[in-house]
C-alpha cells in the first residue's frame, strides 16, 4: 500500500474587526474561504470592541458559511471591553479553537498560538528598567513570549504553524509610521521562533505594514491583516492561502463548526477518502 502525502490548505486572515453593524458584509469572503481552504486561521482583532454581542454575530455569520476547523488567537481589540474570556467562550461554543499559549494538532499539522504584545524590535526594544509601569509593559511581552515557547515545545509534528496577533519581526510592520513600530510587535516573540523548527508564522495588527518578512532563521512571516491584504493585493480575496504537507493518510475531519440549523457533513480535502476519522488532537472533538 502506498501512502500519498496529502496537502492541507490553510487560509489565514487577521483584523476582521467585526462590529454590530457588520452582519451580512462578510458572507462573500467567508464563502471564498470555505471554497478554498481546509483550515481557517484567525490572527486576532476578530471583533472590533471586544463585546460579546459582536462575537455572537461574528460566529453566526462565520458558521453559516465555514464548516472547516478554525483556529484563532485573540488581538488587542478582543480585550477592549474587558471581556476577552467571554468572547473566547462564545468562539469555543461555535467550535473555534482559540490558542492562548496552547498547541493543537489538526490533520497532523501542529499549531501554536498566542496574542503576543508590543515593545519594539532589535536594539530599540523597550527594556524592563525604571518605572514600575514600564516593567509591567515589558513583562507582558516576556509572558507572551514564554507562552509561545511552551506551546511550541509541546508540538512533535513535522509542520509547525504559529499564529500571533502582534508582529514578531520588524519587516512586516515596515510600511507603518516608524513612530509606532514599538506598539506593533516585539522581537522578543522571535526568540522561540529561532529556537524551534517553525514552518510559517501568521500575524495581524499592523494594518499598514508589509505582507511578508523572514525571521533570522529564515522562517517566512506573513502579515495577514485584511486592510493590508486589500491594499497590496486588490485583485485577490483578502486572505493568505498556504498548502502544507501532512503525513496523515486520510485527513477527513469530524470536527466542524457548530451552526444553528446546519447539520451538513464536514468538509475535508476533496481528494481524500470518505472514511471519517478525527485527526484533531487535544480534545477538539467531543
Ligand atoms: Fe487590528
Ligand atoms: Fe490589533
Amino acid at each position: 500500500m502506498t501512502m500519498t502525502q496529502a496537502k492541507i490548505r490553510l487560509a489565514a486572515i487577521g483584523d476582521v474587526h467585526y462590529t454590530k453593524a457588520s452582519s451580512g458584509t462578510w458572507q462573500q469572503l467567508f464563502a471564498q474561504v470555505a471554497a478554498s481552504a481546509d483550515v481557517l486561521l484567525l490572527c486576532g482583532d476578530i471583533v472590533d470592541t471586544g463585546l460579546p454581542e459582536e462575537a455572537w454575530l461574528f460566529v453566526r455569520e462565520l458558521t453559516a458559511a465555514v464548516k472547516i476547523p478554525v483556529l484563532a488567537v485573540l488581538g488587542n481589540h478582543e480585550h477592549e471591553s474587558g471581556k476577552p474570556e467571554e468572547v473566547q467562550h462564545i468562539f469555543a461554543d461555535a467550535g473555534i479553537i482559540t490558542l492562548d499559549g496552547e498547541a493543537r494538532e489538526v490533520y497532523g499539522i501542529g499549531f501554536a498560538g498566542t496574542k503576543g504584545f508590543a515593545g519594539g524590535f532589535g536594539e530599540h526594544a523597550l527594556q524592563a528598567w525604571g518605572e514600575e509601569v514600564l516593567k509591567r509593559f515589558v513583562h507582558e511581552a516576556v509572558t507572551e513570549t514564554l507562552k509561545l515557547e511552551s506551546a511550541l515545545a509541546k508540538l512533535r509534528t513535522p509542520q509547525r504553524i504559529v499564529l500571533l496577533h502582534y508582529a514578531p519581526i520588524q519587516a512586516t510592520v515596515a510600511c507603518e509610521p516608524p513612530e509606532i513600530f514599538a506598539f506593533l510587535g516585539s522581537s522578543r516573540l522571535e526568540e522561540p521562533l529561532n529556537r524551534y523548527p517553525v514552518t510559517v508564522v501568521f500575524h495581524g495588527h499592523a494594518h499598514r505594514g508589509s505582507p511578508e518578512g523572514r525571521t533570522r532563521g529564515d522562517v517566512p512571516v506573513y502579515n495577514v491583516a485584511i486592510p493590508l491584504l486589500r491594499r497590496v493585493f486588490p485583485e485577490q480575496p483578502p486572505f493568505r492561502l498556504l498548502e502544507v504537507p501532512t503525513d496523515v493518510a486520510a485527513p477527513t475531519p469530524l470536527m466542524r463548526l457548530a451552526s444553528p440549523g446546519h447539520h451538513s457533513g464536514a468538509v475535508g480535502p476533496p481528494s481524500q477518502s470518505s472514511e471519517r476519522k478525527s485527526h484533531v488532537a487535544g480534545g477538539a472533538e467531543g
